[in-house]
């Protein structure tokens, strides 16, 4: 026996390390079908591991202060050595934390990966995805931009628009009757260590969740329902390491050169990573004339804005944008058909999927709008039809004439 046999049982006597290596790497057994849409978890890991070692060192010479919040951060941009990088790597990363997840996100929906047995998994999902959205919206708030301090503006005052209580919860958000020094300190606090902390967490349950029940794949089929009947190994089953370990290295490659030359030649990307207006100081005397969420919020803002205001107030649209989110949970159970993949899927299923990404990007784009009468129509429209996706699913899920799913993994 080499000493390093001997220092791992020495180990495993008190640890479970190579157990654990087995169970979730060398022998867990993934489905031998995966595709392209199979990489975007593996990144998703990725970019998290990128934003929170960025962040350690952007924290290092931020000041969360209103009074040198601003300065501190082309101080960075500009004095600190790397400083550029790490910010632009920051600021891109969460960017494409959006893009990834939402691709990600994308897949459950075509290969069903959110139904049994794996509802669980999803609603983490969900949870992470709401945790990632306040991590997003709260780190906005911190380079004290104009667009930092009126974005902010606007999302508490949302909350004002809640009945009874709604001017005294904007009051306990923000610790301020307007956004100031106090907000910036809390969200600061939320931003660096309590909202990573929850999603550290989600993703390890997302992943625990998923190594129980097991990977779905393009084909929505149940590879333990075929395994040898010695081993007990799926038969349409590879071990994870080495075969996708090596596979997602090709993901993490072709990204990180996406990543790369966004970050080296358009970190602002035309203003949708970097709006041009948070590269002023924040003047809470100077509202800016169009106050627009980054990308990856406007969907939800053109649905809250999509919704009249009632008796003067907005909260029916608050409501409309937290139920387009709220609605995203109950989808194991809205859909009723009875082949997981959108391989076997009948063609209405295709058709309302479509029509669901159109809506969500239509609305995407109307969010990044002024808002006017036409385009409030439109966003209307796109918004009846997100949650028809939805709200019709359990119908037309029964009614679609599905194919006959294969025994076996095919591909
Ligand atoms: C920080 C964000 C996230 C990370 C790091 C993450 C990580 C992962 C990883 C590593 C996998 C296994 C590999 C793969 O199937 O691609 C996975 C699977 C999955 N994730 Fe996520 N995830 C995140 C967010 C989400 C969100 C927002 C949702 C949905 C709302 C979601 C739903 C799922 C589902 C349903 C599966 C199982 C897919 C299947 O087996 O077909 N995840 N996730």
């Amino acid at each position: 026996m080499s000493a390093l046999q001997k220092m791992m049982g020495w180990v495993d006597d008190r640890f479970p390390l190579t157990a654990t290596y087995k169970a979730h790497l060398s022998e867990y057994y993934a489905p031998r079908n995966f595709n392209f849409w199979y990489f975007f978890g593996s990144l998703a890991l990725l970019v998290l591991v990128l934003q929170i070692v960025t962040g350690i060192f952007l924290t290092m010479n931020y000041k969360p202060d209103s009074e040198l919040a601003f300065a501190s951060v082309e101080y960075i941009m500009r004095d600190v050595e790397w400083g550029w990088l790490i910010r632009y790597m920051h600021s891109t990363g969460a960017s494409m934390f959006f893009v990834v997840v939402y691709l990600h996100m994308f897949r459950g929906l075509m290969y069903g990966s959110y139904r049994k047995p794996r509802e669980l998994i999803w609603i983490f999902g969900v949870l992470i995805y709401l945790a990632l959205m306040a991590e997003a919206f709260l780190g906005y708030l911190l380079p004290w931009g104009q667009m930092s301090f009126w974005g902010a503006q606007v999302i508490v005052n949302l909350f004002a628009a809640v009945p009874f209580i709604g001017e005294d919860l904007s009051i306990w958000i923000r610790g301020d009757y307007v956004i100031s020094d106090a907000t910036l300190n809390r969200f600061f606090a939320f931003h660096v260590i309590a909202l990573p902390l929850v999603l550290i967490a989600l993703v390890a349950v997302h992943l625990v969740a998923l190594h129980e029940v097991g990977s779905n794949n393009p084909d929505g089929i149940e590879i333990k329902k075929h395994k040898d009947p010695v081993t007990h190994i799926p038969l349409d089953g590879i071990p994870f390491h080495p075969y996708y370990t090596v596979k997602d290295i090709v993901g993490v490659i072709v990204f990180l050169m996406v990543f790369s030359a966004i970050l080296f030649f358009a970190p602002e990307m035309g203003g949708y990573f970097l709006e041009a207006n948070n590269f002023v100081p924040a003047d809470p005397l100077k509202t800016p004339q169009h106050i627009a969420p980054l990308w990856y919020f406007t969907p939800f803002y053109a649905i809250l804005r999509a919704v009249p205001p009632m008796f003067g107030s907005q909260f029916p649209g608050v409501v409309a944008m937290g139920l387009s989110i709220v609605v995203m949970f109950f989808l194991p159970w809205l859909d009723r058909s009875k082949v997981k993949s959108i391989r076997y899927r009948g063609p209405i299923y295709k058709i309302m999927l479509a029509l669901f990404i159109v809506s969500f990007i239509g609305l995407g784009y109307l969010g990044l709008l002024p808002s006017t009468p036409v385009a409030t129509i439109f966003a209307q429209v796109l918004s009846v039809i997100y949650f028809l996706f939805f709200l019709l699913m359990p119908w037309y899920t029964s009614i679609d004439k599905t194919k006959p799913e294969p025994e076996r993994v095919t591909g």
